[in-house]
C-alpha cells in the first residue's frame, strides 16, 4: 500500500463560526491520520450573533460529529425554528385589498420546514391548487395544508413536554457561542491545534500551490491543504490564489444591514417558535428570537437607502433610540468565487460565497461544503476532476438558493417603493424560469424523492433538491404567485379529488389536538436550559 500521497496537515485560516465547523467536522471525517492547525486571530470581530439554520443540521452535521441536541443547546443560548413567517411582502402592511376570511387578516405568510402530506401519490399542495382553481376553498395554503401556522400564532413548542418532537424543526442562536462550543470540542475531543495570532502573509510554490502561511509572531505554518475561513476579506483564496469573485448583484439588490439585540420579556409575551422576516421600504428586517432577547437586522439596498434613513426606519420600527442602542452597520458582497477550490485551497464560509439570509442558508451553505470536501477529499495529486466536481456541487447549490431568493423579491406582489418597483426589473436566470414555468403548469417543482438507500447514506437527499416542490408552494403560494391550472391529470382522479378532502380535515383535527396539548415554546426552553 502507498499511502505517501496522503493528506498530512491542514491549515484553516480563520477561527470564526466556519473555521470551527471546518476543523471539526474534518477532525471527525479524516480521524488522527490528519493534523489540522486553526490559525485565529485574537480580537477579529466575528460576523453573525443571533443566526438562524434549517433542520438536516443536526442530522448532518452535528449527528456526525456525535453531539445531540441537549449537549449543543444550552451551551449555544439555542431557540426553536418551525420556520420562517414573512410579513408585509404582499401590501407593506397597508392592509390586504381582499380581505381573507381563513387568513388571520393581515399581509403574513409562513415558509414552513417539513414535508407536505401526501394523497395518491401527490402531494396536498396539488389537490390544494386544484380546490383553488374550482373556487372551493378560500383557506390560504400554509393553513390549508400545515397545522404549524396556527401553532405559530400562540408560540407553542415543537415538542412535547416528555421530549417527543412532532415536527420537523431548526435552531437560532447565537453564533459566536457556537464557535466557541465546537473550538473546545475540536481542541480537546479531537486534537486540533489552535494558534492565537495573525495571519501576515503566503508562500506560494512553483505549482501555485500555497506552501505555508507565515505570521505575526514568526510562526511558518506549513500544510497539504488549506481552508480559507477569513470571512469577506477572503485572504487566502481571493487574495493570494487570486480567483475573482463573481458579483451577483445583477440578481440581488441588498448590500448594507444594520442590526442589533432587543431585550425581551420572554415569560411575558414569550418565545417565538419561527423567524421572522418583515419586509421594509427598502429590504426587509430579520427577527430571530433567542432567550430573553432577540437578534434584528435590516438588509437594505445602499441604492435606495442611505445608512441613516435605514437607521432610522429599523429603529422606529422596535422603538429604539439609535443615539443610546449599540448598533452594527454590516456591508456585504453577494455572489461567489469562480471556483471555491482552487490548486490546495478550499474557501468555506463567507470567503466563498454569500446571500442575504432571507432563506437562512448561511451556516447550511458551510457545513454543505464541509460535506462535498469530505465527499471529494484530494489526496496530495489534487485530482481535478474531484476538484472539479466539487466546485460544480458548490456552484448549483449557491446559484439555485440565490434565485429563489430573488424570486421573493421579484415575485413580492407590493411595488409601493422604488426598492420594490426595481426588484421587478431584474432578470431572472434562464434555468430558473424554467422551474417557475413548471410550478405554473401545475406540476410542481422538484417533488421529494424519499428513496434514501444510496452510497453515501441517508446525507446525499438532503443536499440534492434542496428547494422542493413545499418550498416552492409555501413562497410563492405565499405571495399570491399561484399555478396558472391545476395539474391536468387531477381531473380524471374524481375518487382522489373527493378522498383528499379527508387529509385536509385530518390537518385541522391535528392542529386543535397540538392546540390543546402542547406547552409553550418559552416553558419548553426553560426545561431544556435547566432555567
Ligand atoms: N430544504 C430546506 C428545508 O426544508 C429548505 C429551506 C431552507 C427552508 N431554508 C428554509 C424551508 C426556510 C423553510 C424555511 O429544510
Amino acid at each position: 500500500m502507498t499511502s505517501d500521497d496522503r493528506i498530512k496537515n491542514i491549515v484553516v485560516l480563520g477561527g470564526g463560526t466556519a473555521g470551527w465547523m471546518s476543523a471539526a467536522y474534518l477532525g471527525k471525517a479524516l480521524g488522527r491520520s490528519v493534523n489540522i492547525t486553526v490559525l485565529e486571530a485574537p480580537a477579529i470581530p466575528k460576523i453573525g450573533v443571533g443566526e438562524a439554520t434549517i433542520p438536516n443540521l443536526q442530522k448532518v452535521f452535528f449527528d456526525f460529529l456525535g453531539l445531540s441536541e441537549e449537549e449543543w443547546m444550552p451551551e449555544c443560548n439555542a431557540s426553536f425554528k418551525m420556520g420562517i413567517r414573512f410579513v408585509n411582502w404582499r401590501t407593506g402592511g397597508a392592509g390586504e385589498a381582499q380581505p381573507r376570511p381563513h387568513g388571520t387578516g393581515l399581509d403574513r405568510f409562513d415558509h414552513l420546514f417539513g414535508l407536505l402530506p401526501e394523497h395518491d401519490n401527490l402531494p396536498l399542495s396539488h389537490y390544494w391548487t386544484y380546490k383553488r382553481s374550482q373556487g372551493a376553498t378560500d383557506e390560504p395554503f400554509d393553513r390549508a395544508c400545515y397545522v404549524q401556522p396556527a401553532i405559530f400564532d400562540k408560540k407553542l413548542s415543537p415538542r412535547h413536554m416528555d421530549g417527543t418532537k412532532w415536527a420537523s424543526y431548526a435552531w437560532h442562536f447565537d453564533a459566536h457561542l457556537v464557535a466557541d462550543f465546537l473550538r473546545r470540542f475540536a481542541t480537546k475531543q479531537q486534537g486540533a491545534v489552535h494558534i492565537e495570532d495573525r495571519f501576515t502573509g503566503a508562500e506560494v510554490d512553483q505549482n501555485g500551490h500555497i506552501a505555508a502561511i507565515t505570521t505575526e509572531a514568526g510562526l511558518r505554518l506549513e500544510a497539504d491543504l488549506f481552508i480559507d475561513c477569513s470571512g469577506f476579506r477572503s485572504l487566502l483564496i481571493n487574495q493570494v490564489m487570486k480567483e475573482p469573485f463573481l458579483d451577483m448583484s445583477d440578481h440581488l439588490l441588498n448590500d448594507r444591514a444594520v442590526a442589533t439585540q432587543v431585550p425581551h420579556d420572554d415569560e411575558t409575551d414569550g418565545i417565538e417558535p419561527f423567524t421572522s422576516a418583515i419586509a421594509m421600504s427598502s429590504g426587509w428586517t430579520w427577527k430571530i428570537p433567542l432567550l430573553g432577547r432577540f437578534g434584528t437586522g435590516y438588509v437594505y439596498s445602499s441604492r435606495f437607502a442611505t445608512q441613516d434613513e435605514a437607521t432610522e426606519e429599523f429603529c422606529r420600527m422596535w422603538n429604539l433610540d439609535p443615539e443610546k442602542r449599540p448598533l452594527n452597520h454590516i456591508r456585504f458582497r453577494v455572489g461567489r468565487n469562480r471556483r471555491a477550490w482552487v490548486k490546495n485551497c478550499v474557501g468555506i464560509g463567507l470567503s466563498s460565497c454569500f446571500l442575504e439570509p432571507l432563506e437562512s442558508t448561511g451556516i447550511y451553505f458551510t457545513y454543505a461544503a464541509l460535506y462535498q470536501l469530505v465527499k471529494h477529499f484530494p489526496d496530495k495529486r489534487f485530482d481535478p476532476v474531484l476538484m472539479d466536481r466539487f466546485n460544480r456541487e458548490i456552484e448549483n447549490m449557491f446559484d439555485d438558493t440565490r434565485d429563489f431568493i430573488q424570486a421573493h423579491f421579484s415575485f413580492a406582489p407590493r411595488d409601493d417603493t422604488p426598492f420594490w418597483r426595481a426588484c421587478k426589473e431584474l432578470e431572472l436566470a434562464d434555468g430558473f424560469k424554467e422551474k417557475v414555468a413548471l410550478y405554473k403548469s401545475g406540476l410542481g417543482v422538484n417533488l421529494p424523492v424519499t428513496d434514501e438507500g444510496n452510497y453515501y447514506g441517508n446525507f446525499e437527499a438532503e443536499f440534492r433538491n434542496f428547494w422542493s416542490n413545499a418550498n416552492y408552494y409555501c413562497v410563492f403560494a405565499g405571495l399570491d404567485v399561484l399555478p396558472e391550472h391545476s395539474m391536468p391529470l387531477l381531473s380524471h382522479r374524481p375518487d382522489s379529488i373527493e378522498s383528499a378532502e379527508a387529509v385536509f380535515a385530518e390537518v385541522g383535527r391535528r392542529r386543535d389536538e397540538l392546540l390543546n396539548t402542547l406547552p409553550s415554546t418559552y416553558a419548553y426552553l426553560r426545561h431544556l436550559h435547566g432555567k
